[in-house]
């Protein structure tokens, strides 16, 4: 049987992919069998368990699944662990082993791709859910002096404080009291206001002139954010596909054994994604 793979989630036909998986493919003269899987939450558990009895080996996981799959798990690394998220599952034996590569591949878009130097930073969070949990613990690995949380629901930013434990370098603050923190060189959106059509309410004085802010989500539905920050006078402002692809080659390289080029797909791709830097 063929080893197989697929992406999960819910919508998931406009998922990218299939195609950044075949283009890693293609730099190694590979191709590969990757299928989309549409899988309401409740049917999750049993896709998941036809696509092994099926040939698969590995999956990745979107929106919404990334927590259910985490906890459907034989095992996980320590930083799905700690992001209480998983969104490349690979079978081991009878079971799913877990990983997390979104936060790394933040990371690895900043830092690489972007050229932020992230040591000693202070970073504004906006959001408290499972995307956000899994974006602070690689923020905290990548060396951020303090990161600030700031949530609709205050109590889920404060649970999100708590479950990081790192005192030291996290706090929260009320969304209300937004106008009285300053500003910052990097403000991450987490949130999913931008699926629901909504729009953040946030303050201009945010924002300085050295200001990077990433929407974690990619093309149309990080357009608000992004609008905001380049009304706002954000330095630079794009949108989540750099770590699309950053953390595909996390998976592929997991998957393959080989380390694709993400900067030819990146490029290949740029046509779904927002983006801008200052005067343009
Ligand atoms: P994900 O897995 O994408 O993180 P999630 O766990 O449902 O999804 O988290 C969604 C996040 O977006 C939450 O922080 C949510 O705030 P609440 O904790 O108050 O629910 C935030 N969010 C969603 N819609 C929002 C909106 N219109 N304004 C502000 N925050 C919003």
């Amino acid at each position: 049987m063929p080893r197989k793979f697929a992406v999960f989630g819910h919508p998931a036909s406009h998922s990218l992919s299939p195609r950044i998986h075949a283009a890693f493919a293609a730099q190694f003269d590979q191709t590969l069998q990757y299928d989309i899987i549409d899988a309401a939450p409740e049917q999750l558990a049993d896709a998941l368990e036809r696509f092994a009895a099926e040939g698969g080996v590995g999956a990745n996981i979107t929106v919404p699944h990334k927590v259910a799959a985490f906890e459907l798990c034989a095992e996980v690394t320590d930083r799905a662990r700690r992001s209480g998220a998983a969104n490349v599952l690979t079978r081991v034996g009878d079971g799913w082993h877990g990983d997390n590569t979104d936060g790394t591949g933040l990371v690895r878009d900043l830092t690489g791709r972007r050229r932020l130097d992230l040591r000693g930073r202070h970073v504004l969070l906006l959001g408290a859910g499972g995307a956000a949990r899994g974006v602070a613990v690689s923020m905290l690995d990548a060396g951020v002096r303090r990161i600030t949380i700031v949530n609709r629901t205050p109590a889920n930013a404060d649970a999100l404080v708590d479950t990081l434990a790192a005192p030291d370098h996290v706090g929260s603050r009320y969304w209300k009291d937004m106008r009285d923190i300053g500003d910052f060189e990097l403000i991450i959106n987490t949130t999913s206001a931008g699926r629901s059509g909504e729009m953040l309410d946030l303050p201009s004085s945010l924002v300085n002139t050295l200001t990077t802010a990433v929407d974690i989500s990619y093309g149309e539905v990080s357009i608000g954010f992004l609008s905001w920050a380049r009304a706002a006078g954000c330095r630079h402002a794009f949108d989540g596909l750099g770590m699309l692809v950053e953390q595909a080659a996390l998976a592929y390289e997991h998957w393959h054994g080989k380390r694709p080029d993400t900067d030819e797909v990146f490029a290949d791709l740029q046509s779904h994604s927002v983006e801008f830097a200052s005067g343009d």
